[in-house]
């Protein structure tokens, strides 16, 4: 055994990201059964056959379905099939395509993101029309795609009838609408639908797997039938091109069909159930803090709809709390002293952890719950 084996591993869940969060036992079982013998690389496998299969019972038999290593890649090997060369992917100012990928989608896709502003993360169907008056200029990138995040980076959720309305729109537009499903998830659960219901009407999706309990295994699913011909035929040439083949993908397509199809008694599969436990743990956070914003202590900055509590605190509040659990700064508060920070939950985080850093943060802040007494 060797000393990273036999290290002590802190059992405290951080709210810093779903990624920080380990790999879900019936993922771990499903890698195992995979294990063991030879099988045919590059997804001419048994395994990945039967993700195929549950992509087909999920999604619709016209969807088509390759795996990938991460949500970075499966956004933009999207983004690359929906585009020609000269495009421009409109997109929230807070995407995660837009800010968190330094640049994939122009070095490696070579497409112009083109940011709307949308406060809560979502855009609307009049945000489009900034970069409309483009279309047809050759001196600019072309507005042929657009991309929204669901649920989005600010922990908030379209609702059925506001996406498929902006899809609409888009689809009205002359545009193609990709959407960034790393939390799709969560949206559905937070929804109370089907994932495709919550892709609402989307041409591709990355369907996220790694924050939802996986080892790491995104995938990238083409949802448009008219696609499905020139995207079978194309997107296997892309995705190799863009270094997102794995060649043993039985183990990436094991973890996404054990999300898909692996069900507990009640029949409820696995995306779901972390989904929805990890939802149920963030609104459960926002009651502990609850208190704090009703003194005026902290502020609330976006509704929790999916798995983030996103909140401005100041700055001392902030590091006390880390000197226990690690979350990330967001963005920097309305004054010099506090700070905007995001607290996500995961599938594993513990109503216990949950309350923990309520009672803390009500306790540095001199603030007791009157649920609790002084
Ligand atoms: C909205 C969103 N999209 C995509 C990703 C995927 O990122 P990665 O390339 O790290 O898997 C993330 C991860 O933080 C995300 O939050």
């Amino acid at each position: 055994m060797t000393a990273w084996q036999t290290r002590e591993v802190s059992q405290t869940r951080h709210f810093a990201s779903d990624n920080y969060a380990s790999v879900h036992p019936e993922v771990l079982a499903a890698i195992a059964a995979a294990n063991g013998g030879h099988e045919p690389a590059y997804g001419a496998d048994a395994v990945t056959a039967a993700f195929d299969e549950a992509v087909a019972s999920v999604f619709g038999a016209d969807a088509l379905a390759f795996p990938v290593f991460n949500g970075t890649g499966a956004n933009v090997v999207s983004l690359m099939a929906l585009s020609p060369r000269w495009g421009g992917v409109v997109a929230s100012e807070h995407a995660h395509i837009n800010v968190d990928e330094n640049g994939a989608p122009e070095r490696v896709g070579g497409l112009k993101v083109l940011p709307v502003a949308a406060p809560d993360g979502r855009v609307t169907p009049a945000s489009l029309s900034r970069w409309q008056g483009d279309l047809g200029d050759e001196h600019r990138a072309q507005p042929l795609v657009l991309s929204v995040t669901q649920s989005t980076e600010l922990g908030t959720v379209y609702s059925l009838d506001s996406l498929r309305a902006l899809i609409d729109a888009a689809h009205e537009a002359g545009m193609r609408v990709h959407l960034d499903g790393a939390r799709i998830a969560n949206a559905a659960a937070a929804l109370g639908v089907s994932l495709a219901e919550a892709c609402g009407g989307a041409d591709m999706v990355s369907l996220g797997g790694t924050k939802n309990g996986a080892m790491g295994a995104e995938a990238v699913v083409v949802l448009a039938a008219d696609l499905r011909e020139r995207m079978a035929a194309d997107l296997p040439h892309l995705r190799k091109a863009t270094m997102q083949l794995g060649s043993k993908m039985r183990y990436a397509s094991a973890q996404l069909a054990a999300l898909l199809t692996s069900v507990d008694d009640a029949g409820d599969p696995l995306w779901l159930r972390n989904a929805r436990h990890a939802n149920a743990m963030a609104a459960e956070l926002r009651a502990e803090l609850e208190p704090l914003a009703a003194a005026g202590a902290v502020a609330f900055t976006q509704p929790t709809e999916a798995n983030a509590v996103f909140v401005e605190m100041p700055r001392t509040l902030a590091d006390e709390l880390r000197q226990t659990f690690r979350f990330y700064d967001w963005m920097p508060g309305s004054t010099p002293e506090t700070v905007e920070v995001r607290l996500m939950c995961s599938w594993d985080t513990q109503p216990g952890d949950v309350e923990r850093l309520g009672e803390l943060a009500r306790g540095i802040g001199g603030v007791h719950d009157v649920t609790n007494g002084p």
